[in-house]
């Protein structure tokens, strides 16, 4: 059995298209290398790699942080379970945090009358929690987001 396959057999086990599997490529997440008539051949760990980008979109990790995240594992490793833990833990943070974010602005929804004044007294989802209060005096607005902050990433 080979040791690498191609990316028609990744497509095939992964059940992610070639074209996705192309942009992964394109964008860092898996690695391959070229055969002489040009064809990608990818080592069979990829399989996991794979797997383990569909579930961190899945739950919303966006692809620049997954790559990130793969970039400082060794020799550029595909995670083994003590690195996803790792990783999972982390990211399971940033996910209570948004969560607990996006909570907020649900709960405020309704109160908002979506009528654009965009008020920073009236309107709970233009400056929930009086963020731009906090965050000193002057035109807030204009030196940026009024926005909680984002969870770290
Ligand atoms: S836009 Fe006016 S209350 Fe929200």
């Amino acid at each position: 059995m080979s040791e690498e396959i191609s990316v028609g057999q990744l497509a095939a086990r992964s059940g992610v298209a070639v074209s996705a599997l192309h942009f992964y490529e394109s964008k860092g997440l898996i690695g391959s290398r070229r055969t002489e008539g040009n064809q990608r051949r990818y080592t069979r760990d990829t399989l996991r790699r794979v797997a383990l980008i569909r579930v961190a979109q899945r739950v919303g990790i966006p692809l620049d942080t997954i790559r990130e995240a793969f970039s400082q594992l060794p020799d550029a490793r595909t995670p083994n379970r003590e690195d996803w833990e790792r990783l999972a833990t982390r990211w399971r943070t940033d996910l209570d945090a948004r969560i607990a974010l996006l909570m907020r602005l649900r709960d405020n929804l309704s109160d908002c009358i979506g009528c654009g004044c965009l008020s920073m007294k009236s309107c709970p989802l233009s400056n929930p929690g009086d963020v731009a209060g906090k965050q000193g005096t002057g035109p807030v607005r204009l030196l940026g987001s009024c926005l909680p902050p984002a969870p770290p990433a």
